[in-house]
């Protein structure tokens, strides 16, 4: 009785233990610094992004996507792998003009929604400090 009770107790503790980790390793960085990798500018020009912020009014969906083996867009689903923006959107993939790089493809997201929005930075420096 007593050792069933402490099972599962300890089983509880280990499953919330888990899901806290899962939940907090999901979400990713609270505060990103962006800057290019792949096709990187002479000049680099980091950019402020407060990914939690966003988190919490938009869904993971308005942002994150895959890609299928044909190169489709696959929209995001729970749990799926997320990969850095710039690992599909590089030079080397010849994607569209407006979204063929890192640059290309965070412009057209970030400003894209901010001056639908009217709300969020459009000028160059509020984003690049
Ligand atoms: C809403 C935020 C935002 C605004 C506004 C914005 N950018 Fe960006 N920009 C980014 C992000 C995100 C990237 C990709 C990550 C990086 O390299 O900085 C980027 C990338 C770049 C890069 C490539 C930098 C590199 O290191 O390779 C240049 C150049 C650039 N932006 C110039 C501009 C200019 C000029 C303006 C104003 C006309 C501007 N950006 C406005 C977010 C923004
Ligand atoms: C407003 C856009 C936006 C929203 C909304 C958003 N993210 Fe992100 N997230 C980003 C950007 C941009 C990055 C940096 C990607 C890069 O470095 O290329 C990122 C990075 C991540 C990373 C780290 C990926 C890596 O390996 O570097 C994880 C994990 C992540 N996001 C999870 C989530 C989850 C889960 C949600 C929903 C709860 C979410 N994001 C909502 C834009 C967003
Ligand atoms: C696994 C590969 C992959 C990753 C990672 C990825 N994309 Fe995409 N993205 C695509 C594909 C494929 C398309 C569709 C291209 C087409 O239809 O020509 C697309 C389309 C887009 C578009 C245009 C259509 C739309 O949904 O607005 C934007 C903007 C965009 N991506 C931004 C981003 C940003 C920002 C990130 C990082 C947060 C990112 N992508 C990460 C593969 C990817
Ligand atoms: C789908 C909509 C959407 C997308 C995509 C989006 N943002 Fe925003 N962002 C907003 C809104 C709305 C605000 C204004 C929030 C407020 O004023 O409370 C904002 C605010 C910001 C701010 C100012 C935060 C502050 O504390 O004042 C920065 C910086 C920013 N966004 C950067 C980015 C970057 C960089 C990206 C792309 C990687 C991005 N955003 C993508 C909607 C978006």
């Amino acid at each position: 009785m007593k050792k069933t009770a402490m099972f599962a107790a300890a089983f509880a503790l280990a499953l919330g233990m888990g899901f806290t980790v899962n939940a907090m390793a999901d979400n990713g960085p609270a505060d990103l610094i962006l800057q290019a990798t792949v096709d990187a500018a002479a000049k680099p020009k980091p950019a402020t992004f407060p990914h939690a912020k966003h988190q919490a009014m938009l869904t993971c969906a308005d942002c994150h996507h895959g890609k299928d083996a044909a190169g489709k867009q696959v929209a995001f689903v729970e749990g799926q792998k997320i990969e850095k923006c710039e690992s599909c959107h590089n030079a080397a993939a010849g994607m569209d003009k407006n979204i063929a790089t890192f640059k290309d493809a965070a412009h057209t997201k970030c400003k894209g929604c901010h001056t639908e929005k009217k709300a969020g930075p459009t000028k160059c420096n509020e984003c690049h400090k």
